[in-house]
């Protein structure tokens, strides 16, 4: 299995072009269910979490053609369509539950595996089957599969509003919504960027939605949608972690492509850190101040807050801050797991439940390290920028999830850093 090796203490200079933004990609390409036109993405970002949704549409009887080396998607639903969406491919990834919406919209019924556990919670989907539900959907659990069928074939419109501002339900339900009969109304709805990228690119498709970006967003059900070209919209979590690098390594590197509406929030924690971030006209240039971040306290909140995805990466750059800092993650109840990694990198991390609490220190040492997913995994090539020494980051697959090249990406501004094949 490939790894990465990073020797620490290279500054970095130069540019950084972010890719399209997974999470949205993910959402986007299983609008394609919902019409029987082609729907085209450009600006995909080149990752295998999209492989594996390629593959799951596939398997739902999706046509999908690859081009410019993986940055153009174009998929057509135009055949019959499978509805069970196999547990072998919905295993490997949560995001494939967000088929079950528009497999429903399209054909009435559809039997989805459940996701299962995954690393960092138990993560379950009833805020999604109780909106399909409230849309007159009959949903029962057997052998691991949702089974779904709406009442009379059709969903109908309904006001929905859910406990918590799940970014999947509201995916789920909206891209649902634009073909059921009726109105629907999601109160409490998530406002993430990539919920308005996709109601962007439904509106393209020919459906009616109002409120995206807002706590309640209103659907109209129209009869068909139509094709679409859309681009993805710009990762904020990719754009995030790459701020962070100068921050830690020092330097300047300006992240192409970056706006500030994408990580306000983020950038505002940077800000107190004794970072500057200027917006240029090609994106975010950063820089730290001093030597040393000052610490600062995070707490992990849905959009507009400070996101979920970029506290392991937040307290790469924390371990190296002056003073202690408190990391308080609100959205999965188990995503620490990357501070024994960066412990075991000379940090001082203690965590308490959701609490984490990390006491800056001068130096750290690179070690060989792991982690058990994505974003902990980036974080302790984050904290490899600066460590002493070599960090060899294992169980690359996960970092393949979600970062195109990473090596090649930090490499460009300076970094000395590489992949190394396993055996
Ligand atoms: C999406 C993102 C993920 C990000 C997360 C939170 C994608 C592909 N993934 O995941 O990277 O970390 O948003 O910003 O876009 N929950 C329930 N019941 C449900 C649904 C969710 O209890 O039916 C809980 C989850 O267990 C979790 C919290 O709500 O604790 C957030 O989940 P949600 O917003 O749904 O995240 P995802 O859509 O899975």
């Amino acid at each position: 299995m490939d790894s990465i090796v990073v020797r620490g203490g290279k500054p970095l200079s130069g540019q950084i072009e972010i890719a399209g933004a997974k999470n949205a990609a993910l959402t986007l390409m299983p609008a394609t269910l919902l019409s029987d036109e082609p729907l085209t993405l450009t600006n995909t970002p080149r990752l295998s979490d999209i492989k594996t949704m390629t593959l799951l549409l596939e398997s739902l009887g999706a046509e999908i053609s690859s081009l410019q080396d993986g940055k153009v998607q174009t998929m057509s639903c135009h055949g019959a369509i499978n509805t069970t969406a196999d547990y072998d491919i919905v295993r490997k990834m949560r995001a494939s539950n967000l088929v079950l919406g528009p497999l429903l919209a399209r054909e009435g019924h559809a039997i989805v595996s459940l996701p299962g556990g995954c690393a960092i919670g138990a993560r379950p989907m009833d805020i999604h089957t109780d909106g399909l539900a409230k849309m007159g959907a009959e949903i029962d659990l057997k052998d691991g599969y949702l089974h779904a069928k709406a009442d009379g074939g059709k969903l109908k419109g309904a006001v929905i509003d859910f406990p918590f501002a799940s970014v999947g339900a509201t995916e789920n339900i909206m891209m649902a919504a634009t073909l059921a009969k009726g109105t629907t109304v999601i109160n409490n709805a998530a406002r993430e960027p990539e919920i308005v990228d996709l109601a962007t690119c439904l509106r393209k498709m020919g459906a009616q939605i109002e409120g995206d970006g807002t706590s309640s967003i209103t659907i109209q059900g129209v009869d068909r949608l139509h094709g679409a070209t859309h681009p993805v919209v710009t990762d904020r979590i990719e754009l995030g972690t790459y701020m962070l690098a100068p921050v830690i390594a020092g330097g300047e590197v300006e992240c192409l492509g970056g706006r500030m509406s994408l990580v306000a929030s983020f950038a505002e924690k940077l800000d107190a850190a004794g970072v500057d971030v200027q917006e240029t006209k090609a994106g975010l240039k950063v820089k730290l101040r001093g030597d040393r971040p000052h610490a600062v306290d995070v707490t992990t909140e849905p959009f507009p807050g400070f996101p979920t995805d970029l506290q392991a990466q937040m307290m790469a750059m924390l371990c190296f801050a002056d003073g202690t800092s408190v990391l308080e993650e609100k959205i999965f109840e188990n995503r620490f797991m990357h501070a024994p990694e960066l412990v075991r990198m000379g940090a001082d991390i203690e965590v308490h439940g959701g609490t984490a609490t990390v006491t800056g220190v001068d130096r750290m040492k690179g070690a060989p390290v792991m982690a058990t997913d994505l974003r902990a995994s980036v974080s302790l090539i984050l904290a490899g920028l600066r460590a002493e020494g070599e960090t060899q980051v294992n169980r690359v697959y996960h970092l393949d999830r979600g970062y195109e090249d990473v090596a090649g990406k930090l490499g460009g501004v300076g970094a000395d850093i590489e992949r190394v094949p396993g055996s």
